[in-house]
């Protein structure tokens, strides 16, 4: 692998064979080797080998994150029995995750979540073209967005919990968009069973960035059941209608007595199928809600009855795109034996507004030299009997 550091090379031996002394001395980073394992995972056409990190709390709760487009190929959560299984959709073979990931599945995305109306945005008196990859739109930072770069990885030594610190540097003009921009995600898997999430990016010329997680959950652990029996909660009072091509129309509606509301915790079954123009437009939820509240906040609540395992999603983002999996169409085979169906998995990716570069009205995603982009998500696994 080119872009692995000393650092990690070395504490990959020692997390092996243990066999450091000064290491063994210094407590945190004792546990940092214990908590965080790293292996082999795959290598793409080209020849890259991808590393595996996987990362372990004191509960025994796992998530595994590979190098190629920060990926989260597993992550476990208890059920009401205490048993931990695998909630997240992924591929079974590597290869899919290097040649294209069409679902974007368990992905860091940029430089933009979401999509861009018409593949470009005016900055400053200058229009970009960025990468024309969905219809007419630019859909997740383009075809070569972050879910398709190397990701240099490093376990962070001395950190309370088994966390990674990903870095990515994204060149002046890379798909289109202006500035070197300077990333860094933090994944961290706390004692609580939580994953958190912190993104920070920094640029050397004023662009737009809005950083996301594309994981898709299942919490029943097992991949061939849809998602439609879960219930959900969203804290927002309202969402962004879109257009034919899911790009929001501009106005900012009520979710009140529409199959929209999530206010009080419904199935995600109960309306899905409802007579309604926006349902129809993205073939299901695919929209954005505007989040209540501002600041990190508690936003939305996943709960599955069979398994009593239940997810709480807070985040500082003002959005999410609640996603039902609307364009999963079995073409792979999933993690329990199983193909990878309509609506068997659900996104909750937090985010700025879709297409801000091009909504005044929405807030700016905009990122300019000296400032730093901060943007924090946490995804906490429970049980409720
Ligand atoms: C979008 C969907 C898109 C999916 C790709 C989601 O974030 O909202 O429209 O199809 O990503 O897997």
């Amino acid at each position: 692998m080119k872009k692995i550091t000393y650092n990690l090379i070395i504490v990959a031996f020692l997390s092996i064979f243990g066999c450091n002394k000064k290491e063994n001395n210094n407590q945190p980073q004792k546990e940092q080797m214990e908590n965080i394992q790293v292996s082999d995972y795959g290598v793409t056409a080209k020849g890259d080998s991808i590393r595996k990190f996987t990362l372990t709390n004191k509960n025994g709760m796992k998530m595994e994150v590979i190098n190629f487009g920060g990926i989260i190929t597993s992550l476990t959560a208890p059920d009401k029995n205490g048993k931990y299984e695998d909630v997240v959709l992924g591929f079974t073979k590597p290869e899919d995750y290097f040649n294209g990931n069409p679902y974007y599945f368990g992905a860091l995305i940029g430089r933009y979540g979401n999509r861009i109306a018409n593949a470009k945005f005016t900055l400053e008196g200058k229009t970009y073209d960025i990468d024309k990859n969905d219809g007419p739109n630019s859909l997740h930072g383009g075809k070569q967005g972050f879910h398709t770069k190397f990701w240099n990885i490093e376990p962070v030594k001395d950190a309370k919990f088994p966390t990674l610190k990903l870095t990515y540097t994204s060149a002046d003009g890379e798909e289109g968009y202006p500035g070197k921009l300077s990333t860094i995600v933090l994944y961290t898997l706390t004692d609580d069973n939580a994953l958190e999430i912190s993104y920070e990016a920094e640029t050397d010329k004023p662009t737009v960035v809005n950083l996301t997680q594309h994981s898709y959950f299942n919490l029943s652990g097992n991949f061939s059941k849809t998602i439609l029996d879960h219930e959900l909660q969203i804290n927002g009072d309202k969402f962004t209608p879109v257009n034919e091509t899911l790009i929001p129309t501009g106005e900012q509606n009520a979710v009140k007595g529409t199959p929209f509301d999530f206010t009080a915790s419904k199935a995600i079954g109960k309306d899905i199928n409802a007579e309604d123009d926006q349902l129809k437009k993205g073939k299901g939820y695919d929209h954005n809600w505007i989040l209540n509240g501002s600041g990190l906040r508690s936003i939305a609540k996943v709960f599955h009855p069979e398994s009593g395992r239940m997810m709480e999603v807070l985040t500082d983002e003002p959005g999410v795109q609640f996603y039902s999996g609307n364009f999963l169409d079995g073409k792979f085979e999933n993690k329990t034996g199983g193909k990878n169906e309509f609506r068997t998995g659900f996104c909750l990716e937090t985010q700025h507004f879709p297409n801000s570069p091009n909504q005044a009205s929405f807030p700016s995603t905009e990122l300019k030299p000296g400032q730093k982009y901060q943007s924090k998500t946490i995804y906490k696994f429970s049980v409720k009997k």
